[in-house]
């Protein structure tokens, strides 16, 4: 399996939508058939149009605050020793997270789509506080699908969609979390795709939904790579660029400028979520070679059991909690691009205290992932060599959840 050069990564896939013949699709039911085919060919024609890509631009900078900060951690970078380390610190855009790119072009394909309902996923809470923010924003009706167990760890993100007039349904089917959230909101989206949009929160789903979120959070490495240019007056000879892996959107975004890099110049690693360390339960299926599976419409690495059925997971982090990844990682993945692993759930409660006690920013539990393993590379690396971590959320969601186990929530 092999990635192409001077090909954008999201188009690397056959007439099935398969990336690399074995991830991806889209194994959706006839119903769904003409939507995604009408939505598949608006964004089509709408990322070749140039007062679209005007507006989205116009958007991102003054609605979503880009161009984020990209920052040297020193403090951590002189603690750890080894490499130095860097932040770009998503965590800044509007709302607290990358997932206002995906929200803010939504709403915008919603508005030329003629729909007046939009209608949403979410888990840590983040891509339904970004899709009510972005529906008020642009005048349209939003409801997003969490499930119960999110609901209750996440607290001050569930505050902010009530506030920015969103209904939420509290999903208690299954585990309550968000592979329940996105199976209920395309179940939803099924009897109402003639009046309502649908956002997926991630590079998860049907492939138009994969597309739609990694252009979007494209933007994240449109601004990095001219970020780390002015920093360093060129790509560094080793720079490694460090993201947790949920869905896989953040990722996909902080990557996506500097696919045709050679691995061993830019390296990519995916942090995914380890779960407890006592416990079994985790939500990393790329790094426990976990078998194909097919979920939410595209056919991607799975945790299941033997008889093919998702099995449960288990995160701290509510945004990794999914039993499944991106067809896009999972192709990253074989084509041996990028390299994954996984923290676990201490690992990334240590890797917060360290970076918000010496750092002037304080990473969600997701993020916190990705900075527990620079905290691991970083002091076997050599002063020249690069880490740069997204900081891709912020930990004021995770407030309670801090509060119960660390015993103060300080940021
Ligand atoms: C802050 C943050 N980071 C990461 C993730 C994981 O999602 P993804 O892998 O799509 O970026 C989430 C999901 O909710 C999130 O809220």
């Amino acid at each position: 399996m092999k990635i192409k050069k001077n090909i954008p990564l999201i188009d690397q896939h056959d007439k099935n939508y398969m990336y690399g013949e074995k991830f991806g699709g889209n194994f959706i039911p006839e119903t769904l058939k003409k939507p995604i085919d009408d939505l598949t060919k608006l964004f089509t024609r709408l990322r070749k149009d140039k007062k679209f890509l005007k507006e989205r631009d116009h958007y991102f900078k003054t609605y979503v605050g880009a161009p984020t900060p990209f920052i040297k951690l020193e403090n951590l970078t002189d603690q750890l020793g080894g490499a130095q380390i860097y932040a770009k610190v998503v965590s800044e855009a509007n709302g607290g997270a990358h997932k206002i790119y995906n929200a803010t072009v939504h709403c915008l394909i919603a508005k030329r789509a003629g729909k007046k309902f939009v209608v949403g996923d979410t888990g840590a809470g983040y891509a339904g506080k970004m899709l009510s923010m972005a529906a008020k924003k642009f005048g349209l009706k939003c409801k997003i699908f969490m499930g119960s167990k999110d609901i209750k760890r996440q607290q001050p993100n569930v505050e902010a969609m009530k506030r920015n007039g969103a209904k939420i349904v509290p999903v208690t089917t299954g585990s309550q979390t968000l592979v329940d959230a996105v199976s209920e909101c395309m179940r939803y989206w099924v009897s109402n795709c003639d009046t309502t949009h649908m956002c997926v929160g991630s590079t998860v789903g049907p492939n138009i939904f994969i597309k739609i979120c990694a252009w979007s959070t494209a933007q994240i490495s449109r601004e990095l790579i001219v970020q780390v240019k002015e920093e360093f007056g060129r790509i560094p000879k080793k720079m490694k660029l460090l993201n947790c892996v949920g869905g896989g959107s953040s990722a996909m975004g902080f990557w996506n400028e500097f696919m045709d890099y050679d691995k061993k110049q830019v390296e990519f690693i995916g942090i995914e979520a380890g779960g407890p360390k006592k416990k079994k339960l985790h939500a990393a299926p790329l790094t426990n070679g976990s078998k194909i599976g097919i979920l939410h419409g595209s056919a991607a690495y799975c945790v299941q059991n033997s008889e093919g059925q998702i099995k449960e997971t288990e995160s701290i982090s509510a945004g990794l909690d999914y039993p499944s990844v991106s067809a896009l990682h999972c192709f990253l993945k074989d084509a041996k691009r990028a390299r994954y692993t996984s923290a676990t759930d201490e690992e990334a409660l240590e890797a917060f205290q360290l970076v918000s006690k010496l750092e002037n920013i304080s990473p969600s539990l997701e993020p916190s992932h990705a900075f527990a393993e620079a905290i691991k590379i970083a002091p076997k690396l050599k002063s020249s060599d690069v880490i740069i971590v997204n900081s891709c959320g912020d930990s004021l969601k995770d407030k309670d959840i801090i509060k119960q186990k660390l015993g103060e929530y300080i940021r």
